[in-house]
């Protein structure tokens, strides 16, 4: 099939690679031209484990193109995708300016049938909203489908080639068909292609995003009673987690969630509940937990340190919100940084891919080491904020060797509290006994 992808940000780049990769013909469409001359010399712009190997391989093949150029990037294509940005306004809700100002865009070039795809997460009621805006500008027949993505960063590519399931938001036969067709290799295993209307579809991303937010500050604040009740959190995680009505997964507790998703997705769904005259109560608990969480492993530091934190000096671990992404939006680690510095604390960081990001965004706010353990040179404590792979089993003989105290506070539980005590470390995590 040939098909066009509007935007290269993250959703977009991943979007049209993988949908390259089963032999369909790709344009990607950015207003971007450094990016999009980037893209044509074969320069990825994003991070993402396994994409850059699929991105090579179907640039070569010309299978997947660049163009700045709307007209040219929809001219052939059956099906075009909008994987456009939907910042948070400043009330919470989902800015719909990139979406429909693209949408008009199609409506004054569209000459045939096509099927136009949000793949945004956009609120209930925007696949309309879309439809409107080229209707105003094309009288001819098309079709827009909600078809939210469910890609999470660091697995995006085996998210977008074995989906767990894709939801097809469309009453329209001639969409369901095309759609079916392009899903097929996607879906061989037998996860479901869910067919619905598309305001169900757009509300499906959002009430995932919401449950699995809310799993995690249920588990957070689990995490809290045990501290003050003296029982293990993991230990109760592993008690409900294996009853399937509850899954093993998202049930970890730690420094609070982050990303470009869980934060802007709840706070969206708990205006558009708002704007449809109901309170979500559970989603505003759930974004009070975070905040508090967010800032719970700097509370510990202070309790620990009575004598205040002027002068001490922190090696961090881990700077992006969760392991495999560069990406540091809504990171807790910058927040917990913030929170140091302000209580007169300095801190050396150690990322191993986002301390470019974090550079751009609090420059020498803090100091950037060039390994993990370069870091700890001087410091009076360990702070861990990201559960990357490469700090699960340190030598923790170096780590005791180098910080002037063995003293280590964990905000993913990476280690075994039992084992940090034989070591020698005063070991504080997250709702663990100490
Ligand atoms: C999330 C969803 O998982 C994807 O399905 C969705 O497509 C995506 O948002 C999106 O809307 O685009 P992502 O933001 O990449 O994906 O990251 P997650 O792996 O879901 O992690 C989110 C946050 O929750 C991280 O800060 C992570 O540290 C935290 N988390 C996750 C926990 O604190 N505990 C857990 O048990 C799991």
């Amino acid at each position: 099939m040939k098909i066009a992808v509007v935007g290269t940000g993250y959703v977009g780049l991943v979007t049209g690679t993988c949908l390259a990769e089963t032999g369909n013909t790709v344009t990607c469409v950015d207003i971007d031209q450094r990016k999009v001359q980037k893209l044509q010399s074969g320069q990825i712009t994003i991070y993402e484990p396994g994409l850059e190997k699929l991105f090579d391989r179907n640039l070569k093949e010309e299978r997947l193109l660049f163009t700045t150029s709307l007209a040219d990037g929809i001219k052939d294509a059956e099906i075009i995708f909008l994987a456009l940005p939907t910042p948070p306004g400043a009330d919470g809700s989902a800015d719909l300016r990139y979406v429909l100002g693209v949408a008009d865009d199609i409506g004054k070039l569209l000459q045939d049938y096509k099927v136009i795809i949000d793949k945004s997460t956009v609120p209930v009621g925007t696949a309309e909203k879309v439809h409107a805006a080229i209707a105003a500008n094309y009288k001819g027949e098309f079709d827009v489908v909600s078809n939210p993505e469910f890609l999470r960063e660091g697995v995006a590519v085996d998210d977008f080639m074995k989906p767990d399931r894709v939801v097809i938001g469309t009453t329209s036969e001639r969409a369901q068909k095309l759609l079916t067709e392009l899903y097929a290799p996607y879906v061989r295993q037998g996860n479901p292609l869910i067919f619905m209307d598309e305001r169900s579809a757009e509300l499906t991303k959002y009430a995932a995003n919401s449950f699995l937010a809310t799993k995690i500050s249920f588990m957070n604040e689990i995490a809290q009673l045990c501290e003050r009740l003296g029982a293990d959190v993991d230990m109760v995680r592993r008690g409900i987690g294996s009853d399937d009505r509850i899954g093993k997964r998202f049930l970890f507790p730690g420094i609070g969630y982050g990303g470009s998703c869980f934060p802007k997705d709840v706070q969206a769904l708990v205006h558009s509940s708002g704007e449809a005259d109901y309170d979500f109560k559970i989603l505003n608990a759930v974004m009070e937990v975070n905040e508090t969480q967010k800032r719970h492993l700097v509370s510990k530091i202070k309790a620990y340190y009575e004598g205040g934190l002027t002068g001490k000096h922190f090696a961090l671990w881990g700077l992006a919100f969760k392991p495999n992404t560069d990406d540091i939006r809504e990171a807790p680690a910058l927040e917990i940084i913030d929170a140091l510095v302000e209580a007169g604390a300095t801190v050396t960081a150690f990322d191993p891919e986002a301390m470019n990001n974090v550079r751009g965004v609090i420059g020498d706010k803090i100091q950037y080491a060039e390994t993990t353990y370069d870091a700890l040179e001087g410091a009076d404590a360990l702070i861990i904020a990201t559960e990357w792979n490469e700090f699960r089993t340190p030598d923790f003989d170096k780590i005791l060797a180098t910080l002037k105290e063995p003293v280590v506070f964990d905000g993913r539980n990476l280690f075994e509290v039992q084992h940090m005590y034989e070591k020698g470390f005063h070991y504080e995590s997250i709702g663990r006994p100490l």
